[in-house]
């Protein structure tokens, strides 16, 4: 009972009033009419004025710290808010504020550890499946030469470059997981310098002109030679991010299909523009297939020998740039990767010529 605001208050109040008729019995004058009056009076007031302080300032207080922590104890973060007066000066409703603040961090906290240790747990999931099918490839193809077939002259060229195919696969994952890695973790610096980006891409298409051709893709690359297309960039990287656009232009499309690419100059950028008329991509697709290891038809991608990491690097390298890949595509149509890049200004203006002397 003396633990309730009630109780507390009557005891006090009983004690005030006690003291007040003591002090007004020690009176000459007192009368026991004016004592019980003066009791009465005394111990109301006391009551009511002990009890509300206690009520209103202390005990309400004590319960809404009471509740959050309950709160925190059930995990429900979420109906932790912060209900206090800012401007108070109880010490008990800054307590209370102090915790949900303190909870609502410590929530924050704990879904990102959460969301880490998810994407962890994905990850290395991903990583050991991409890294087991070109291994047990290998392996299949070096046991069974092992096994006997080394003596088989037909098929010991034919299983020997099999292996190493899928160790070259191996390789380019293990490398390509390297650059991303070191692209997060911001290890991989980017140099810039001036370039012509016409030229550039001219070299990616002559490097891909082999592949093209095997499934009689035709590849087109459209500009106007009027113009300049001199680009302030990382020139190895942008290398990788056309080669890869290119690449994947001529992988995804359907044998006897076509890339354009185009270069188109604006008044500070210059647009780059990949387009082809092969399978297209799912709209469901679309958004994750610049995740780590995202394919739209698995077997399909690795059969072409792609590890899935191509768009996610191209990603990290324009981010890199300020800029970024925009994406649209038709199911059955085709599809257009394009970015920008800045338009060298100062490469277009044309020197004044010297005064010529005799
Ligand atoms: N032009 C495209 N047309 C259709 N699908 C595409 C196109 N470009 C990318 N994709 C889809 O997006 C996926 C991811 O592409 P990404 O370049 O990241 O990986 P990859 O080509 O499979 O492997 P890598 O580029 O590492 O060799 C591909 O597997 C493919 O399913
Ligand atoms: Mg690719």
């Amino acid at each position: 009972m003396f633990t309730t605001s009630r109780g507390i208050s009557l005891v006090l109040a009983l004690a005030i009033s006690a003291l007040t008729v003591a002090f007004l019995f020690l009176m000459e004058d007192a009368t026991p009419t004016l004592l019980v009056v003066a009791g009465g009076i005394s111990f109301s007031v006391s009551y009511i004025l002990i009890n509300v302080t206690l009520e209103f300032l202390i005990f309400k207080e004590i319960a809404n710290i009471y509740s959050v922590l309950e709160k925190i104890q059930k995990k429900d973060y979420s109906a932790v808010t912060d209900k206090s007066d800012s401007l108070s000066i109880s010490p008990l409703k800054k307590i209370n504020k102090t915790i949900n603040t303190y909870a609502q961090a410590k929530n924050k906290e704990i879904e990102t550890l959460q969301k880490n240790a998810e994407f962890r747990r994905e990850f290395i999931a991903d990583i050991s499946h991409e890294l087991k099918t070109p291994i047990f490839a290998a392996q299949g193809y070096i046991h069974t030469l092992l096994d006997g077939a080394v003596d088989d002259k037909s098929v010991r060229l034919k299983f020997l470059k099999r292996a190493a195919k899928s160790l070259n696969s191996l390789d380019k994952l293990v490398h390509d997981l390297l650059t991303l890695n070191q692209m997060e973790s911001g290890e991989i610096k980017f140099n810039f310098e001036k370039f012509d980006l016409r030229e550039m891409i001219h070299e990616v298409i002559e490097d891909m002109e082999h592949k093209a051709s095997k499934r009689q893709v035709l590849i087109r690359f459209f500009y106007d030679k009027e113009k300049t297309f001199i680009t302030h960039a990382d020139k190895d990287k942008i290398f990788r991010v056309c080669q890869n656009l290119i690449s994947n232009a001529i992988k995804y499309n359907n044998d006897g299909g076509e890339v354009e690419v185009h270069l188109k100059p604006h008044k500070n950028h210059i647009t780059v523009e990949v387009k082809d008329n092969g399978k297209g991509i799912p709209p469901e697709d679309i958004k994750r297939i610049f995740e780590r290891f995202y394919r739209v038809e698995k077997s399909r991608s690795r059969e072409m020998g792609g590890t899935g990491l191509g768009l996610a690097i191209v990603k990290h390298i324009l981010e890199g740039h300020k800029t970024k890949i925009s994406v649209s595509s038709t199911v059955g149509k085709g599809s257009i990767f394009s970015f920008e890049l800045p338009l060298d200004k100062a490469a277009m203006e044309v020197p004044p010529k010297a005064p010529s002397t005799v």
